[in-house]
């Protein structure tokens, strides 16, 4: 019996499937965190979307992506069959493996690092004033794509045709609704300037 046990231990890669899922995990608390604070902001969206928003729920999903990237990259540095260090993990452009691309894990580094500013200074944010709050989550957008990048190319699960065609569809969803958002809040500055203009005429 414990020589069953020993061999099962030897041949499945608990870790490398703990790594993947918490990734997936990560990205999926992320894009949720995303689209609410997105879709509250949406003049179409926030009808459905007011009755389940709370500030407190969106920074909840956010300090959860934080908490499964964590779990990521303790499990990816305890697995021994990626030989990685703490400075390959923590430093991008560090490694120097072949199993995995240089620029893709860095896209990931990056990503982890505009992460913690972006849940750091939510939490943080009655301690200094609201416009630098407001500069650090315009890092969201950017840190989605390091995300996106990372995860397609690094993924493992990404070459399963499923997996990958849900990870890009609702990424693709998210990038619309950030455009349209930059859109609507466009059109509200340019139409009371145009109004102003006909009233002067
Ligand atoms: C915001 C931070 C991050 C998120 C949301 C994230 C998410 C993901 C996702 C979704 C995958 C694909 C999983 C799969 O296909 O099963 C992945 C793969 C991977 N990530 Fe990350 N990641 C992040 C940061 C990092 C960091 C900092 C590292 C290490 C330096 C890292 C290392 C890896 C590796 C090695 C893989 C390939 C694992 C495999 O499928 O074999 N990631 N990540």
């Amino acid at each position: 019996m414990d020589s069953i046990n020993t061999q099962i231990n030897l041949v499945t890669p608990w870790l490398w499937y703990l790594i993947r899922s918490a990734g997936i995990l990560a990205f999926s608390f992320l894009w949720l965190a995303l689209f609410l604070g997105l879709a509250i902001r949406n003049p179409i969206l926030k009808k459905i979307i007011e009755p389940i928003y709370s500030v407190g729920f969106h920074c909840f999903l956010a300090f959860m992506a934080g908490f499964w990237v964590l779990v990521h990259i303790i499990t990816l540095y305890l697995d021994k069959q990626f030989p990685l260090s703490l400075a390959d993990i923590f430093i991008p452009w560090h490694v120097r493996v072949s199993f995995v691309d240089t620029s893709f894990l860095a896209c990931g580094i990056i990503a982890f690092y505009l992460i913690i500013i972006l849940i750091g200074s939510s939490y943080l944010r009655k301690y200094y004033k609201r416009w630098m709050w407001r500069i650090m989550h315009y890092l969201s957008p950017f840190a989605f794509i390091f995300v996106v990048i990372h995860g397609f190319f690094n993924g493992t699960d990404m070459k399963n045709i499923y997996i990958s065609a849900i990870f890009i569809s609702s990424s693709v969803i998210l990038l619309a609704l950030y455009a349209s958002n930059l859109l609507f809040a466009l059109v509200k500055k340019i139409k009371p300037a145009k109004r102003d203009d006909q009233v002067g005429n």
